[in-house]
């Protein structure tokens, strides 16, 4: 059936995410074991352990619908957050949220402005509504040109994104350049702030967006269970936004968008203080363990704002890694062939991408020398 006629010609114009390669699709082709995979920026010490016993417990209502309203989850981040129940979306991960957005907001004549290289789904949710993808480079540094954004919006666009942190750079912007360039916005479109690894900052003049939505409305953060929490496997995201932008986006979702368990879950990993403690301090002595080890190794680096760093490792260095049984994210799709992104792993998981990496740059040099 020549599907090509029936199909909406956007749809075709999308490039297919391509997720990180599974660690037994890599033991498989090779014949290995004990493969290790830094590459889709989970957390390495596995889910909050308050989290998997919170399901355990409630395995047995699996028959049950979920509640709809997320009564539980909702009143929790309200009370972490100070924010109005009201002001929440909840989604199947993070990614609902923003195709939600665009579902909501975007469609053919629209135009939607973004940094890029940045996450990779933000031109797959414009295009699917038949939008304008606006990718706008970022600076030399590798940071969002937030200037250069606001200079990108025409009468068109419907929706801006920005990623902060951003992935796959790891590189975050301040308040200050924040501040500046929401001023420079016009009050009419939807600024998504994408702080899906907000939980990971650690530079002090971190934008505070809660603000920003209280004074900005059309606003939204956009955050995750998947990374922080451990439950990326679970599908849990959220949206933080004034009530009136949250109202929309409900209308636009299913009725059971969240699974049941996914709420158990997210609830239970809030109070996971002493799992969120660990990660977050294991994420600072991993990253400030690899800068070194990069340095030595003469690799070049981006100073990392979360948890994975983008390195200059080379333009075999993907390939390579994989028969080491190494498994990091290339870059060649985001037009950085000698980049690769790699998630600040266990301390284990560190040193033996230390030692494949070392294993490459000591064969470079001998085929150099030979
Ligand atoms: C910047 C960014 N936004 C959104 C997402 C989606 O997160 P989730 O797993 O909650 O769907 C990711 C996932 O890696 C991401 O890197």
């Amino acid at each position: 059936m020549a599907l090509e006629k029936l199909v909406k010609p956007h749809i075709l114009e999308i490039q297919p995410y391509k997720p990180g390669k599974p660690v037994e699709e890599l033991e498989r082709e090779l014949g290995i074991s004990g493969a290790i995979k830094i590459a889709s920026n989970e957390n390495p010490r596995g889910a909050s352990p308050r989290a998997l016993a919170a399901m355990r417990e409630k395995l047995d209502e699996a028959n049950r619908y979920p509640d709809g309203a997320m009564f539980e989850l909702r009143a929790k981040l309200a009370a972490t957050f100070g924010i109005d129940e009201s002001q929440l979306t909840f989604g199947c991960g993070a990614d609902e949220i923003l195709e939600l957005l665009a579902k909501s907001f975007l469609g053919p004549g629209d135009e939607c402005v973004y940094a890029w290289p940045s996450f990779a789904m933000y031109p797959v949710v414009a295009k699917g509504m038949g939008a304008t993808a606006v990718p706008v480079p970022l600076d030399k540094e590798l940071n969002h040109d937030l200037p250069a954004m606001a200079a990108a919006v025409t009468d068109r666009t419907k929706m801006v994104i920005v990623c902060n942190p951003n992935n796959p750079t790891g590189t975050s912007f301040g308040a200050a350049a924040f501040d500046a360039f929401v001023k420079a916005l016009p009050a009419e479109l939807i600024l998504v702030v994408d702080e899906v690894y907000w939980d990971f900052a650690r530079r002090s003049d971190f934008p505070d967006t809660l603000a920003c939505i209280r004074e900005r409305p059309g606003t939204i953060s956009v955050r995750s269970f998947s990374k922080l929490y451990g439950l990326a496997g679970l599908r849990i995201g959220y949206g933080i936004s004034d009530p009136e932008l949250a109202d929309i986006l409900d209308r636009a979702r299913h009725p059971f968008n969240v699974s049941r368990l996914a709420e158990i879950a997210a609830v239970a990993a809030l109070d996971d203080v002493e799992f969120v403690e660990e990660t977050l301090s294991a994420n600072a002595a991993g990253a400030e363990y690899l800068a070194k080890e990069l340095t030595e190794l003469g690799i070049g680096f981006w100073p990392t704002d979360t948890n994975f760093i983008l390195a200059r490792a080379g333009c075999d260095a993907y390939e390579r890694l994989l028969h080491e049984g190494i498994i990091v994210r290339p870059l060649a799709g985001f037009g950085m062939a000698d980049c690769v992104r790699i998630t600040i792993g266990t301390a284990d998981e560190n040193e033996r991408l230390v030692k494949g990496l070392r294993k490459l740059s000591e064969a470079a040099q001998a085929g150099g020398a030979a």
